[in-house]
């Protein structure tokens, strides 16, 4: 969270106040960092430099085009999961011979157009997708990089939606079976075993459950490297952030306050792994999200009403749900702030959007300063997992975006205009 700091008393992104981008964009407004993306980028990559290493940013959790142009000048790869998002890596000028391509429902019709955007690595999820990769890349007259993705079976301790790495999960492939498909997969002709691949979860505030999975999958690695020539070993994603109030910490650099000290920073996660993985000596390959661009952006909305009922003091603001689904959907934590800092006791608050669900909230009796009509707060740590899973549910538009990088800031997505809401449907011929 660490280029969002009240200066006074006005909360600012970088070098810009956050209130002239309201002014100039309105709400509800997405405000993304680029010096933060940066930094966090940087922050891994160089605590991984003892090993020959990509890391491929989890776009799933951020696709704007200016975030991954801000990844693809670091030299960052991406890690993908759809033809849509391979097409989008293209249009922000990334390489697609630095992506990953992950997920368990890979289409013929993807896996064709990845192959000839000759991708790194696709991260096989079963045996019927080694088979299918190996058809199109037949019928291409192409050899298909793949790495099959091993589920250690290991507890990640998060939360459930978020589990990928124990046997309850859709993921991956029974530890047990790896090496029986690595020889099965071996005698299919269009294919090159280049890699194993793991990921275990997401929101992961260890390294334990990283470590642990690690050190259970790693003889299985050194034996398939052996047998097979691997190049390469992914760890996947799933370092956690701190989603709870940091703002407060008032430190100038968040890194060095006494918040930081409980959190999984790079330098611990480096410093558990680097030296289990250096001595196997394949190119390792990371695949974080969240970690990357979860602090990196803020949702900003306006307070259109205070409803104050017998029980409640109700914040109803202009942005909802279908902006920021992570409380309704995860009962996730995001911290809110006024962008203008108020003195003053705490009054117990529900924010809540406009949209005719009570699940449509953002926090619910949460202590917040007195907030009257037309101040403008702004949710945290909303760069991971935010704008991609908004929607038009309720007719509502998808924000605009704001990419600030000192003290330029630029709109990197255009509110959308309500009509393109529906300009790809129609009303049937008999109706008309
Ligand atoms: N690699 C694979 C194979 C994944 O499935 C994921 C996330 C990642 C990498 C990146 O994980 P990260 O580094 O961002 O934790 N919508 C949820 C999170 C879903 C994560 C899905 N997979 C949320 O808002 O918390």
């Amino acid at each position: 969270m660490h280029d969002f700091r009240y200066v006074g008393n006005k909360l600012f992104c970088e070098g810009v106040a956050v209130e002239t981008l309201v002014k100039k964009f309105g709400t509800p407004l997405y405000v993304y960092s680029q010096r933060t993306l940066t930094d966090h980028f940087q922050k891994l990559d160089s605590a991984l430099g003892a090993l020959d290493h990509l890391v491929c940013f989890a776009m799933k959790s951020n696709s704007n085009l200016a975030v991954l142009r801000t990844i693809a000048n670091l030299g960052g790869g991406f890690d993908i999961v759809s033809g849509g998002e391979l097409q989008r890596v293209i249009a922000a000028g990334g390489d697609p011979r630095k992506c990953v391509f992950a997920g368990v429902g890979k289409t013929e019709a993807e896996i064709e157009f990845a192959l000839l955007e000759n991708i790194y690595c696709f991260n096989v999820e079963s045996e019927p997708e080694l088979q299918r990769i190996n058809k199109v890349a037949a019928r291409l007259k192409k050899i298909a990089p793949v790495a099959v993705r091993v589920n250690p079976n290991i507890e990640a301790h998060t939360h459930a939606k978020i589990t990928t790495g124990t046997y309850e999960n859709k993921f991956g492939i029974e530890f047990e079976k790896i090496e029986g498909i690595y020889a099965r997969a071996s005698k299919l002709k269009n294919l090159r075993l280049r890699g194993l691949q793991m990921h275990i979860g997401s929101q992961l505030t260890t390294v334990s459950p990283f470590e642990q999975a690690i050190r259970k999958v790693l003889p299985l690695v050194e034996k398939l490297k052996k047998r097979h020539a691997l190049e390469f070993f992914s760890i996947g994603g799933g370092l956690g952030i701190v989603y709870q109030p940091v703002l407060a910490s008032g430190s100038a650099d968040w890194w060095q306050s006494a918040a930081a000290k409980n959190v999984l920073t790079p330098a611990k996660y480096a410093a558990r792994l680097v030296p289990l993985l250096r001595p196997l000596g394949l190119k390792i390959l990371l695949e974080p999200g969240r970690f990357i661009s979860g602090n990196a952006g803020i949702l900003v909305t306006r307070i259109e009403y205070v409803k104050r009922t017998g029980k409640k003091n109700f914040l109803i603001v202009d942005a909802a749900m279908n902006d920021l689904i992570r409380p309704a959907f995860y009962d996730a934590y995001h911290e809110i702030v006024p962008l203008t800092r108020k003195g003053g006791a705490p009054i117990s608050s529900d924010v809540v959007g406009p949209i005719c669900e009570s699940g449509d909230y953002f926090c619910k009796d949460r202590p917040l300063p007195k907030l009257g009509e037309g101040d403008a707060i702004a949710l945290l740590s909303a760069g991971a997992y935010g704008s991609v899973m908004g929607s038009n549910y309720n007719a509502r538009p998808l924000p605009t975006e704001v990419l600030v990088n000192g003290k330029k800031f630029a709109a990197v997505r255009e509110r959308q205009a309500v009509a393109k809401i529906w300009a790809d449907e129609k009303i049937a011929p008999w109706q008309k």
